[in-house]
C-alpha cells in the first residue's frame, strides 16, 4: 500500500491523502480567520516563513502570524528532504498544512525551494548518477512539488543559491554531473507543472555589490536571452545591524533586474543584533536596516514583496539571542515592525 501511495503520489493521483506522509492539521479558528483578512492592506506583500510544529502547537505564533503577516513561506516543509526523503515516496503532511492554514487566512504562498544543494537527501547526493538520470530525477521532484500546488504558489524559488562566495558555482550534485544547464533543467520543468507560477531565482548574499551578485545577474541575464522561463531574481537578504545594505543599494540592484524584464523580491530578510550596543539602540538600527529593505521595495515596481525569515525570535533559526525579527521573543512588536508597517501601508 505504501508503495501504491509512493507511487499515486507520484503520479498525482488523487485519493492518497498527503502522499503517504501523514496528515497534520494547523487549527485556524473563525476568529482568527476573520481578524487575519483585516490584514490586507499593504502595498506589497509582507511574508514571513512559517514552520509547522509552532503553528500547530503555539497559538500566540499562528496568531502573529495571521494577524501581521499577508505572504506565507514554508521555512523547511517543501525542501527536498523533507518532500521526498526516499526515491519516489513522497511525503506533503506538512506542506500541504502550510498551505491550507495560508489560504484559510488569505495569505499568498511563496513555495521554496525546488533545487538546493542542502537539506538534500543522500539517496540524491551521494549516488553515482549518469546526466540522464539525474535530469530525470529532478524533472519528476519539481513534477510532483510543484503540481501538487499548482494555482496555490504565486512565486516558486525554484533553484536556490547556486553560486559560492566567490562568485564560482557551488560543487552540488546538480553542478557536479548536469553542470550549468541544471538550471534551464528546473526552470523548464517547474513551467511546465504550473504556467501560471512566477518563478524565481534565489541567492543569499548577492544584495551588495561583490563577485557573487555578479555572477548572479550574469546567470539571470543569460537564462533571459537563452528564453528560460525565469519570472524573477530572490534576493535573500539576512543581513545584521551595522552591515545591511542601504536602500539605494537595493533599489540600484532590483532596477539591474527589472532592466533585464526581470521582478525581484527580498525573500528572507533577518537582522541579527549582535552583542555590543545599547539594547535601544540596537532595536533602532534594526528597524532602520527593515525600512531601508521595504522603502526599496515599494519604490521599485518590479519587486514582488518582502519575507522575513521566520515570525518571531524566539523560532528564529539564528537562535533568540540575535533577536533578528520584526517581532520578540514574547511575542511583542519591536521598532522594526512599526517601521515596516508604516512603510507599507498605503
Ligand atoms: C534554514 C531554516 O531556517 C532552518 O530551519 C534549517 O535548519 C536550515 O535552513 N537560506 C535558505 C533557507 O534558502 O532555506 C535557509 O533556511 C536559510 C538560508
Amino acid at each position: 500500500m505504501r508503495h501504491m501511495c509512493a507511487l499515486a503520489a507520484f503520479l498525482l493521483v488523487p485519493g492518497c491523502g498527503d502522499g503517504g506522509g501523514g496528515s497534520v492539521r494547523i487549527g485556524v479558528s473563525d476568529e482568527l480567520a476573520g481578524r487575519s483578512a483585516e490584514r490586507d492592506g499593504y502595498t506589497k506583500p509582507l511574508g514571513a516563513a512559517l514552520r509547522v510544529e509552532p503553528a500547530r502547537d503555539d497559538r500566540g505564533y499562528l496568531d502573529q502570524f495571521a494577524t501581521t503577516f499577508t505572504s506565507m513561506t514554508p521555512e523547511n516543509e517543501m525542501k527536498w528532504e523533507t518532500v521526498q526523503p526516499r526515491r519516489g515516496e513522497f511525503e506533503f503532511g506538512s506542506a500541504d498544512a502550510l498551505v491550507a492554514a495560508a489560504r484559510r487566512t488569505g495569505k499568498r504562498v511563496r513555495g521554496h525551494t525546488l533545487v538546493w544543494d542542502q537539506q538534500l537527501p543522500e539517496w540524491v547526493s551521494e549516488a553515482d548518477w549518469t546526466p540522464r538520470e539525474l535530469a530525470a530525477v529532478m524533472r519528476a521532484h519539481v513534477r510532483a512539488l510543484v503540481g501538487r500546488y499548482r494555482g496555490r504558489v504565486a512565486e516558486w524559488d525554484v533553484v536556490n543559491e547556486p553560486f559560492d562566495a566567490d562568485g564560482s558555482w557551488t560543487e552540488s550534485v546538480w553542478y557536479r554531473v548536469l553542470g550549468e544547464r541544471y538550471v534551464e533543467i528546473a526552470f523548464r520543468a517547474a513551467r511546465a507543472a504550473d504556467p501560471d507560477a512566477r518563478l524565481f531565482l534565489n541567492e543569499v548574499g548577492a544584495e551588495g555589490p561583490g563577485p557573487r551578485a555578479r555572477a548572479l545577474r550574469a546567470l539571470a541575464r543569460d537564462l533571459r536571452r537563452g528564453g528560460v522561463p525565469i519570472d524573477g531574481v530572490g534576493l535573500q537578504n539576512h543581513t545584521a545591524i551595522g552591515s545591511h545594505p542601504s536602500r539605494a543599494r537595493l533599489l540600484r540592484n532590483f532596477r539591474s533586474y527589472a532592466r533585464l524584464g526581470l521582478d525581484t523580491a527580498i525573500t528572507e530578510m533577518d537582522v541579527v543584533i549582535p552583542p555590543g550596543p545599547a539594547p535601544r539602540d540596537g532595536l533602532e538600527q534594526q528597524a532602520r536596516a527593515y525600512a531601508d529593505a521595504a522603502r526599496a521595495c515599494r519604490q521599485a515596481r518590479s519587486c514582488t514583496g518582502l519575507t522575513v525569515w521566520g515570525v518571531n525570535d524566539r523560532y528564529s533559526w539564528k537562535g533568540p539571542g540575535q533577536r533578528p525579527l520584526p517581532i520578540d521573543v514574547k511575542g511583542a512588536p519591536k521598532p522594526a515592525l512599526a517601521a515596516l508597517r508604516r512603510i507599507l501601508e498605503p
